[in-house]
């Protein structure tokens, strides 16, 4: 495989092998799981929501620097458009600091408070975005790169909805720091694809929940095998707050409540609460719980370990290359 072609500023930055990211991933992506994705070159992120015990993080973060043996790996930090709900994230702010570890990917709110908290601690900052208006805010507030999320991507796309392709080449025109491609990435041509547009690597999630490493039960697994990614469903848009998830009976049920009117927040509590995505995640029962899902699920075909989806990722990605005569 021609890697120099893989070599990229995302590359250079953050010292890894390819120019592949996966996103933090609420309730699973854990040390293990962020572990073998390092360990198989790209770059992974503990999401520190799961862990609300600052302790629990340290520790979760020290296992991970075990696993991987000194290599530099992420945490996620997921920044509320709720200034009171991000109470529980300043303690486990401070762990990252102290732990120093290599980078953070921030995403939700705005980094502005949080970028120069890492800059002190020698961390680099990528912000994921939901279109280019809030990248070009976060290059402002001096983050060392950022993630544009597409439409067809699993969890928060954001309420524009703007499509993958778009953001791949509006990114790079408009922004002078690297850019990463999220949202419906799943085939390694994509990978391609996005270097073409001047994109310097590309961000998955879904397409890494099949991992033997993700720490979920294996019917859950065995649910996205056998799903499409066609059946995702995006809810909560009458909040503006979508939220592409697995097409179950919860998500059903939550369409149902908007359709009817809805704007109660009690009224979905119980549907859309951690807790039951949580008990989903564990017992294997997908009823249940705003799973995130998104489109790339068409690519998740087999249960697999993290480094045999990525190493063929990069075949494909090598294949891709062949094609347009590289
Ligand atoms: C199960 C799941 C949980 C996620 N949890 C988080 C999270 O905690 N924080 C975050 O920033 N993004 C989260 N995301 C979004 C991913 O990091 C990533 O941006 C998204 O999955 C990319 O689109 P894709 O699913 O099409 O690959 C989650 C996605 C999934 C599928």
């Amino acid at each position: 495989m021609s890697e120099t072609v893989f070599k990229t500023r995302l590359t250079d930055l953050l010292g890894i092998r390819y120019p592949v990211l996966c996103g933090g991933l609420l309730h699973l992506a854990d040390a293990n799981y962020v572990a073998a994705v390092v360990n198989a070159g790209a770059m992974g992120f503990i999401s520190a929501l799961t862990f609300p015990d600052p302790e629990q993080l340290r520790d979760e973060i020290r296992k991970c620097r075990e696993l991987t043996s000194g290599k530099p790996f992420g945490v996620n930090l997921y920044i509320s458009a709720r200034p009171d709900a991000n109470d529980r994230l300043i303690p486990l702010v401070s762990v990252v600091r102290e732990e120093k570890v290599a980078v953070v990917e921030t995403a939700g709110g705005s980094p502005a408070a949080i970028v120069p908290l890492m800059k002190e601690a020698g961390i680099k900052v990528i912000h994921k975005a939901p279109a280019i208006r809030f990248a070009l805010s976060a290059e402002k507030a001096g983050v060392d790169a950022v993630i544009l999320v597409g439409a067809e991507g699993g969890g928060h796309p954001g309420y524009m909805m703007v499509g993958t392709m778009v953001q791949g080449a509006i990114g790079p025109e408009r922004l002078s720091i690297p850019v990463i491609l999220g949202g419906g990435i799943g085939h390694g041509s994509q990978l391609t694809a996005a270097l073409a547009m001047g994109c310097e690597g590309i961000l998955m999630g879904t397409r890494m929940l099949v991992s033997e490493e993700i720490g979920a039960h294996r019917a859950y697994k065995q649910r996205i095998v056998s799903g499409d990614g066609l059946d995702s469903l995006v809810v909560m848009t009458s909040f503006k707050n979508h939220h592409r998830v697995l097409h179950n009976e919860a998500a059903e049920a939550v369409a149902a409540l908007e359709k009817s009117g809805s704007q109660d927040y009690a009224d979905y509590a119980d549907l859309i609460s951690g807790k039951r995505a949580r008990e989903a995640y564990a017992t294997g029962d997908t009823s249940q719980g705003m799973l995130d899902y998104g489109q790339s699920a068409c690519f998740a075909n087999e249960i697999e370990p993290v480094v045999t989806i990525i190493d063929r990722f990069m075949q494909e990605a090598a294949l891709g290359l062949k094609r347009i005569g590289i």
